[in-house]
């Protein structure tokens, strides 16, 4: 009984170790960041050690979604956004906000909402002035729009595109740049680096605004990639191409899932190092990007017991830089002493 107790739990954490003394971010040149749960964040919490020591970016992975945000027409709920962001301000962080306009995430209200096509402007344009004036000098970006391409490179069809028309794009870099001038504006989506039809659909909107003089400073590339997809040679394609757009690029979202067709695994060592050899490329190809071209990486989640990836897919995984028990893994060993 003893030995059977002592392999599982073996299993679940296979022991590294590495000298995680030194700030991971002080490896790089550019910020590392992580989506923050504050639910998670406590003072004593291994959770807070680790994301103030290791991090100086942070994403709120869902409490600046609209749903959060602005939850009734007109009534804003700002508290728990003010927080975190206080608490970047007390930990050097930067915070980048993460997201104004999506099809996820929507307030019932918003989902629901009727009204004339000026209605339906007005709303959209206050939603995301309303937002960006209150996180004025307190965010240094936001994902202005996340997810609007579907996988074929056409518009994907939303609240947003069926009411305003396919400027509704342009339309929210617009209104967000003139609340915020100073804010470094993004678009934001997934599957990028690994659906080349969707990623020339996207760099060839990027260049139709840039020519318009949109105000869009950077792509955001989400990275949910796993240990099988995409191969290296396709995540250092997809980075070559967005560099053409000269915008900043932000890996926006990474995670490297080491069960991607939900079968049941334990993440044995060989999985492990699989995946921290995936992101070390990755990191290593991005770190040759033009310096003026890397706002930063940024990890979806702290460790595996927080990943979204457990949840929202009902699948055992372990995607991120540390374990269950927040123990470093491979992955993170390896980020943090390159070879
Ligand atoms: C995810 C969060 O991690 C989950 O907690 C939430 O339930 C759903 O959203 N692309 C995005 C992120 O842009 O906002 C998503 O975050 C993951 C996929």
């Amino acid at each position: 009984m003893i030995l059977a107790a002592g392999l599982a739990s073996c299993r679940k954490a296979p022991l590294v170790s590495c000298d995680a003394a030194q700030p991971l971010f002080a490896v790089y040149p550019f910020p590392v960041g992580v989506a923050i749960n504050p639910a998670e964040l406590s003072p004593s919490s291994e959770y807070q050690r680790l994301a103030t020591q290791h991090f100086n970016s942070v994403t709120p992975e869902n409490i600046f979604k609209p749903s959060y945000l602005h939850p009734e027409a007109g009534q804003y709920d700002w508290a728990d956004a003010d927080q975190l962001a206080a608490f970047c301000r007390a930990h050097n962080q930067r915070l980048h906000g993460h997201t104004l306009i999506w099809h996820q995430q929507l307030p019932g209200w918003m989902a629901n909402f009727t009204g004339s096509p000026a209605a339906w402007e007005a709303m959209f344009r206050d939603h995301i002035q309303t937002i960006c004036r209150h996180f004025q000098g307190q965010v240094s970006s936001w994902d202005v729009v996340n997810e609007a391409f579907a996988a074929d490179g056409t518009l994907r069809s939303t609240i947003w595109s069926q009411h305003l028309g396919s400027s509704y794009l342009e339309k929210a870099f617009r209104y967000a740049h003139n609340a915020d001038p100073d804010a470094l504006l993004f678009y934001n989506d997934y599957d990028l680096e690994s659906n080349p039809v969707k990623r020339r659909a996207v760099l060839a909107w990027l260049q139709t605004m840039q020519l318009r003089g949109v105000p869009v400073q950077g792509l955001g590339l989400q990275m949910h990639i796993s240990i099988v997809s995409p191969e290296n040679t396709q995540l250092a394609e997809a980075l070559r191409d967005a560099q053409q757009t000269g915008l900043k690029l932000h890996l926006s979202e990474i995670d490297v899932a080491i069960n991607p067709l939900g079968q049941a695994i334990t993440p044995t060592p060989e999985l492990l190092q699989r995946q921290a050899d995936k992101l070390a490329f990755l990191v290593r190809t991005y770190r040759e990007l033009p310096r003026a071209q890397q706002f930063g990486i940024t990890f979806w989640g702290l460790s595996d017991g927080n990943t979204w990836q457990r949840s929202y897919y009902h699948r055992d995984d372990y995607p991120l830089l540390f374990d269950d028990n927040y123990q470093p893994k491979p992955a993170f060993c390896l980020l943090a002493h390159p070879r």
